[in-house]
């Protein structure tokens, strides 16, 4: 996502922020910039697109100081543009901040600053920052953004720094990563160690809730209460290529990993303070518009496609109107039937994807209101689409989609329930009551990423096959068409994923001694049926895995070679959990076959062709 540099000491400050920010380009980004303290005080110098066109702007007006912070952005709030990317400063331009995370109450911060006369200018959660920080200043920035912080509500890294104090440095972390890294008079901020490893291996790293105070020839650690605190410094023994994947062996992996994080961060703001309500603050539809739809299409590729089949099943049972998913390819050449009163979802990680656009294009052409679920708030898809859910899942770089593909899911449980709301399909309790079930989603997703070991061995004790069946009924059968889809990518072994029913009407007759076949058992409603499906498999000699709740495994073991538990969530919900487990099969097969895991052969991370 957003990445954060700050520097104070000796060295030319504009070269050791774009220095960083330069490795933090791995992570993706819309736009960069930095604010030096200069002879002539606070300057800003700020670039859409990528750094090298800071660094043209930085050519012509160089920002000489010796201290700064610096900023890659990934939109979230506010499309990519100059203005929107940091730093961003109060209306004096004496304060300036970076920021990554979000600002859930930014709107309500907003409003009141305005009403207080303050101008903004950008669209951005973090400007009300800036602004905050310079309302509460009265001669210690540390005082000044202690006070801010009490009133800011999401998760935020920050760094801040002010004309009137150009020897200082404040940075905090809660709930969204930051180091502090530690040289010989001068030390360095990082949102990430990549930024700061080739000046130095010594950091502090900050636990969320604390805050640091740098100067050239000093780093004071606190709490963001002000009390201070005595940390042993980590040295850092990472290669370059292993601190950008975060310490894990490939970026699949992290990303895997990551999915936690992703869940909150897209739930992030969505639910009000009691949390039982979905609020959707950037949404455009009208309550109006919403209880007119009279039918719902998905459009997709992939696995964003697979996310639809996910989202067709929520928005179904949720609001009971019907939906259609269709893969973008097909969708603009079968004369689809639109109407005003036609809703039509675009899902994309990239936001780039060629027969996406085009079908968003074909749907709005038939006068269809398009909604785009996507991981790039400044992509193609996202400025033509009339309304956007942005899932928060930060940049994806492996080419085999996971934490984009869990996001969806979240933003179809979220949209499901706040279509619900509006058209009154769901009660208020049952809205609260998924989602504290969604709120359980992160740590649930921890405790299966800590059973990884087990998922390894049942994936090399398959890995040796030509050919693999996952199979599944409801939200089951959308999980393990994903399931199967991240098996053929990065595994190339050949799989097909079935409806459990469907196998008898044809496949069951390539299941032969030894086959193996992941049946994945959680939709509660038709385990039994999924049961009988399974035991055809294993009277033709099929070895079964499957995937299942822990309260079933000891009457499935009774039919099935063996399981892989995940915990129990709503029925609704399970597709978020259960793949997760596949994820880490894939990922696993394709390791105990030496393959290229992060970019298997013949595919591209984003397809702008058709
Ligand atoms: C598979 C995968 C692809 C994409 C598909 C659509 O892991 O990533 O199937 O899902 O190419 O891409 P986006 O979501 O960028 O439109």
């Amino acid at each position: 996502m957003c990445g954060i540099v700050g520097y104070i000491g000796p060295r030319n400050t504009q070269d050791v922020l774009i220095e960083g920010l330069s490795k933090l380009e791995y992570r993706g980004y819309d736009s960069a910039g930095i604010a030096v303290y200069t002879d002539g005080g606070l300057k800003v110098s700020k670039a859409l697109g990528r750094l090298v066109n800071l660094e043209n702007k930085l050519e012509g007006a160089p920002l000489v100081g010796s201290v700064g912070i610096g900023h890659t952005r990934w939109a979230t709030h506010g499309k990519p543009s100059d203005v929107n990317s940091h730093p961003h400063t109060d209306a004096t331009q004496k304060f300036s901040v970076v920021h990554n995370g979000i600002i859930e109450n930014y709107l309500e911060l907003k409003d009141e600053l305005i009403a207080s006369g303050v101008e903004f200018v950008s669209e951005t959660d973090t400007e009300v920052i800036s602004h905050l920080v310079a309302r509460e200043y009265n001669g210690d920035i540390v005082e000044a953004v202690q006070k801010v912080i009490k009133h800011l509500r999401g998760a935020f890294a920050l760094a801040v720094l002010t004309e009137y104090e150009p020897d200082r440095i404040v940075a905090v972390r809660h709930a969204s990563p930051l180091i502090i890294g530690i040289g010989e008079n001068e030390n360095f901020i990082g949102s990430d160690i990549p930024a700061i490893l080739k000046y130095t291996r010594n950091v502090f790293i900050l636990n969320d809730g604390e805050m640091a105070l740098l100067t050239r020839d000093s780093v004071k650690l606190m709490t963001i209460e002000g009390n201070e605190i005595a940390r042993e410094m980590t040295y850092i023994e990472w290669d370059a290529i292993t601190a950008e994947k975060g310490g894990y062996e490939h970026f699949m992996h992290k990303e895997i990993h990551e999915q936690p994080r992703a869940y909150q961060d897209t739930m992030r703001g969505r639910v009000d303070e009691s949390g039982k309500k979905v609020v959707l603050p950037d949404f455009h539809m009208t309550d109006e518009q919403i209880k007119n739809i009279r039918n719902v299409q998905i459009i997709a590729c992939g696995t964003a496609y697979h996310a639809g089949l996910v989202g067709r099943t929520v928005i179904e049972r949720l609001v009971r109107i019907p939906v259609e998913t269709d893969v973008a390819s097909e969708y603009r050449y079968r004369s689809p039937i639109v109407t005003p009163e036609t809703l039509v979802i675009v899902v994309s990680q990239s936001g780039e994807t060629a027969d996406t656009l085009a079908a968003l294009r074909e749907a709005q052409a038939n006068g269809a209101h398009v909604l785009a679920i996507t991981n790039v708030v400044g992509s193609s898809i996202a400025r033509d689409a009339n309304d956007v859910i942005a899932t928060l899942a930060g940049p994806e770089i492996a080419v085999a989609s996971t934490k984009a593909y869990t996001s969806q899911l979240i933003a179809f449980y979220l949209l499901g329930l706040y279509f619900a709301q509006v058209r009154g399909t769901q009660t208020e309790a049952q809205v609260a009551e998924t989602l504290a079930a969604m709120q359980a989603l992160p740590e649930q997703v921890e405790s299966i990423l800590t059973r990884e070991l087990e998922a390894k061995a049942h994936a090399e004790e398959f890995s040796s096959q030509k050919h693999l069946f996952f199979i599944g009924r409801g939200l089951d059968y959308a999980a393990a068409q994903e399931g199967s889809l991240k098996l053929k990518e990065i595994s190339y072994i050949h799989s097909e994923a079935y409806a459990a029913g469907e196998l008898k009407h044809g496949t069951l007759a390539l299941i032969e001694e030894g086959v193996p076949v992941i049946a994945l058992a959680t939709e509660q409603a038709l385990i039994e049926k999924t049961v009988s499906n399974i035991k055809e498999v294993k009277a033709r000699g099929g070895v079964v895995l499957t995937i299942c709740y822990e309260e079933d495994a000891q009457e499935l073991l009774k039919s099935v070679d063996s399981v892989f538990t995940i915990p129990k969530t709503l029925p609704l919900l399970t597709a978020s959990l259960s793949v997760v487990a596949l994820q880490l099969l894939s990922y696993y097969a394709s390791l105990a076959l030496g393959l290229d895991v992060d970019k298997p052969r013949n595919l591209a991370k984003s397809v702008t062709v058709e």
